[in-house]
C-alpha cells in the first residue's frame, strides 16, 4: 500500500465498524458510530498539519508552546452520506468551514450527478477534507474533488469509512495527488455497484429513508 493511502487498524476504529456494517445497527446507532468513526479518523489524518511556536504565559512563568500554523481547514461532505460525518470531524476541528457538494449516482449508469455546490469564499487558501463514507466506483469522490480543485485549495484529504479496490484505484489515478483514508477495504463492488461486503446504502442508513 503507498503511503498516500491509509488504511487504519485502530482498534476503536475496527470495533466501531464492524457495529457500523451489522444489518441490525438501527439509525441512531448508524448515525453516531459515523460521528465517532470520523471523529477518530480526523484526529489521524491532521496528524502532519504544521505547528508554529508560540509563548504562553501560565500563570507561573512563560511556556514555549506549538500550535497549529494558519489554521484554515475546510470539511467539504459529500451529499448526503458525507453529512453523517460532519459532526464527529468538527469535534476534533471546531473552527472549520464547511462546504457543500451535492452528488448522487445514476442507480443505471452509476455516473454521479451534481445537484449542489456551495464552498468557503476563501477555500483558495484553505486545506480541504472531504468527507463520504463510501468510495465505491469512485465516480462520486473523483467528481467531488474536480469541482474543489477549480477553486486552487492549498491541498486536499478524502476521508471515507468503507473503499472498494475498484474506487481507490480509479480515484488514486484521477487525483494522484491527494491522500485518501480510509477505516476499511473490502472485497469487491457487486452488480448493482455496492460494495461488498459494505454496510449497504449509507445515506438510507443514516436517514433512516429505506
Ligand atoms: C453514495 C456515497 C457516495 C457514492 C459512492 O452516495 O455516499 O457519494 O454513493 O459511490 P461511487 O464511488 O460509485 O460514486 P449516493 O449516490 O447513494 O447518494 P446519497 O448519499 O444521497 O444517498
Ligand atoms: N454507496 C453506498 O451508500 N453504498 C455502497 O455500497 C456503494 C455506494
Amino acid at each position: 500500500m503507498d503511503r498516500r493511502v491509509i488504511i487504519f487498524d485502530h482498534p476503536l476504529i475496527q470495533h466501531k465498524l464492524s457495529i457500523l456494517r451489522d444489518k441490525q445497527t438501527g439509525t441512531k446507532g448508524f448515525r453516531e458510530l459515523v460521528s465517532e468513526i470520523a471523529m477518530l479518523m480526523m484526529y489521524e489524518a491532521t496528524r502532519n498539519l504544521p505547528l508554529e511556536d508560540i509563548d504562553v504565559e501560565t500563570p507561573i512563568a512563560t511556556a514555549h508552546c506549538k500550535c497549529i500554523s494558519g489554521k484554515r481547514l475546510a470539511f467539504v461532505p459529500v451529499l448526503r452520506a458525507g453529512l453523517g460525518m460532519v459532526e464527529g470531524a468538527l469535534t476534533m476541528v471546531p473552527a472549520a468551514k464547511i462546504g457543500h457538494i451535492g452528488l448522487y449516482r445514476n442507480e443505471q449508469t452509476l455516473e454521479p450527478v451534481e445537484y449542489y455546490c456551495k464552498l468557503p469564499h476563501d477555500i483558495g487558501n484553505r486545506d480541504v477534507f472531504v468527507l463520504d463514507p463510501m468510495l465505491a466506483t469512485g465516480g462520486s469522490a473523483i467528481a467531488a474533488i474536480d469541482l474543489i480543485k477549480k477553486r486552487k485549495p492549498r491541498s486536499i484529504k478524502f476521508l471515507c469509512i468503507i473503499c472498494a479496490p475498484e474506487g481507490l484505484e480509479a480515484l488514486k489515478k484521477a487525483h494522484p495527488d491527494v491522500d485518501i483514508f480510509c477505516a476499511g477495504m473490502d472485497s469487491h463492488l457487486n452488480e448493482n455497484g455496492y460494495i461488498v461486503p459494505g454496510l449497504g446504502d449509507a445515506g438510507d442508513r443514516i436517514f433512516g429513508t429505506k
